[in-house]
């Protein structure tokens, strides 16, 4: 007889070729835990209606057990010929049941059930278990990110547009910047994991099932909030794929852009940055090189995991109604894209608590580039000279410092007074960054008691 699950119909075996190409264990055996977990369910809840006796579910029940210590400790070979992990796990079991005196017990386990709706039941487990993992190692990069602002609560440094010398800033509003943006990525992630979590077994494979079986109790064992209201849908939805993969598309993008700019400020021209030793590597031929390898490998990466955002929405684009084979494309997509976040959130996290703004080399260059231009010209602002004329005016002022190499400060009192009479000494007290930080004032800017408020929300909130 033949080992595939769907033997019966085929007169001639499935040819070597083919089953190298459509077997997916190769990808899928990590799905094992799921599978059990959901098998089980599914046992217990045939039990409830009367398809299996409680004794038989028992003894289903405990020789998953059994396979999953063993496929735990490599003790179970796979097989290309049982093509994945769902035909394994059940092939496993009609054998050990029989060999257990049970006869073909094991064959009851698949009623009412599809591998569509079983693999898709085993995938969201899984995606739900990443999501989980992913939101705690989110927060301990948010805990890196704000030490890193509170290491360094008083230090200013410039922040720039078209990476063109813009504004001062204090580095803990810096830091909570990035706070802030893998705070969005947690709440999209935790946004998607509610699609996510809608019970897909019981769809059978795509019109649902004739038997009286109860896809509640399947839910509520296996904590999923809802239970997919439309055959038809579940089995051919991989949209929480897509979901999940662009939510790891864009910490992948934040990540990259933090790399980036540290890789930049690394580097002799910035001097901004002080990575540890421990998270660099060196040159085989230049002797006083100091790479920031991890910065660079976590950028390049981030092509990989946008790459599969893309391979998903392509192959979800031409299929039609429900479940098609092309489907099985989806997890060597999903698993890399989800290892290799994790892999960079976490190395993230360690580098970032190590790291140290080179603040002497920083402070050395701050009256450079006219960080304090613009709060000067918002105090001309505050003083009733009209925005534009304020700009001109403070435009014109930079265009003499720069042909003078003087620096605003150096200007006489009676060049301020010329744009706004009598307020020329008044004004002066925004010049230098220190004194312009401070004179910030809206809600969410980088005035010391704006980021004072901010960096005390997050301890909270991160505690
Ligand atoms: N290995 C398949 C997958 O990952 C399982 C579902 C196969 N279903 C089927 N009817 N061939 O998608």
């Amino acid at each position: 007889m033949s080992q595939k699950t769907w033997g019966g119909r085929f007169s001639a075996p499935t040819d070597k070729l083919v089953e190298q190409f459509t077997e997916s264990i190769s990808v899928d055996s990590r799905l094992f835990p799921h599978d059990i977990r959901a098998s089980q369910a599914h046992a217990v809840m045939l039990s409830e209606v009367g398809l299996l006796t409680t004794a038989e579910a028992g003894k289903i029940v405990a020789a998953l057990d059994d396979i999953r210590e063993d496929l735990e400790n490599n003790r179970i070979p796979f097989r290309t010929a049982l093509e994945d992990i769902h035909t394994h796990i059940e092939s496993e079991l009609i054998f050990r049941l029989d060999k257990q005196g049970l006869g073909d017990l094991g064959r009851k386990l698949h009623t009412a059930r599809s591998r569509n709706d079983q693999v898709v039941t085993d995938l969201k487990l899984w995606t739900r278990d990443s999501i989980d993992m992913l939101d705690h190692l989110l927060a301990e990069l948010q805990r890196s990110f704000l030490d890193f602002g509170l290491r360094h609560r008083d230090v200013i440094i410039p922040a720039y547009t078209h990476m063109q010398r813009a504004q001062p800033v204090l580095v803990p509003h810096y830091a909570l910047a990035y706070v802030e943006k893998f705070q969005r990525d947690r709440d999209r992630l935790a946004d998607a994991r509610k699609r996510v979590n809608v019970l897909p077994l019981g769809a059978a494979a795509l019109a649902g099932s004739s038997l009286p079986i109860n896809r509640y109790s399947v839910a509520k064992q296996l904590g999923f909030d809802e239970v997919a209201r439309n055959s038809l849908d579940v089995s051919s939805d991989r949209d929480f794929a897509a979901e999940f993969v662009f939510g790891l598309s864009l910490i992948a993008v934040h990540l990259s852009n933090w790399s980036e700019e540290w890789i930049l400020w690394t580097t002799t021209e910035f001097d901004t940055i002080e990575l540890p030793d421990e998270f660099c590597t060196g040159s085989s031929i230049m002797p006083h090189k100091k790479n920031p390898d991890v910065l660079e490998l976590t950028r390049g990466k981030t092509g990989r995991v946008l790459g599969h955002l893309h391979h998903l929405l392509v192959m979800m684009k031409g299929l039609p109604m429900a479940y098609n084979r092309d489907m099985q494309e989806d997890k060597p997509a999903m698993f890399d894209a989800a290892d290799t976040v994790t892999a960079s959130v976490q190395i993230a996290a360690a580098l970032v608590r190590k790291a140290k703004i080179k603040t002497a080399s920083v402070a050395a260059r701050l009256d450079q580039g006219f960080l304090d231009a613009t709060t000067l010209m918002e105090s001309f602002i505050s003083r009733g000279v009209p925005m534009r004329t304020a700009h001109e005016a403070v435009g014109l002022l930079v265009r003499e410092c720069e042909q003078k190499k003087l620096k605003l400060s150096d200007l006489p009192t009676s060049k301020f007074d010329e744009v706004c009479p009598g307020e020329g000494a008044a004004v002066r007290a925004v010049l230098g960054v220190a004194n312009s930080i401070k004179a910030f004032q809206s809600y969410g800017s980088t005035a010391p008691h704006s980021v004072e408020t901010q960096l005390k929300e997050w301890q909270a909130k991160l505690a």
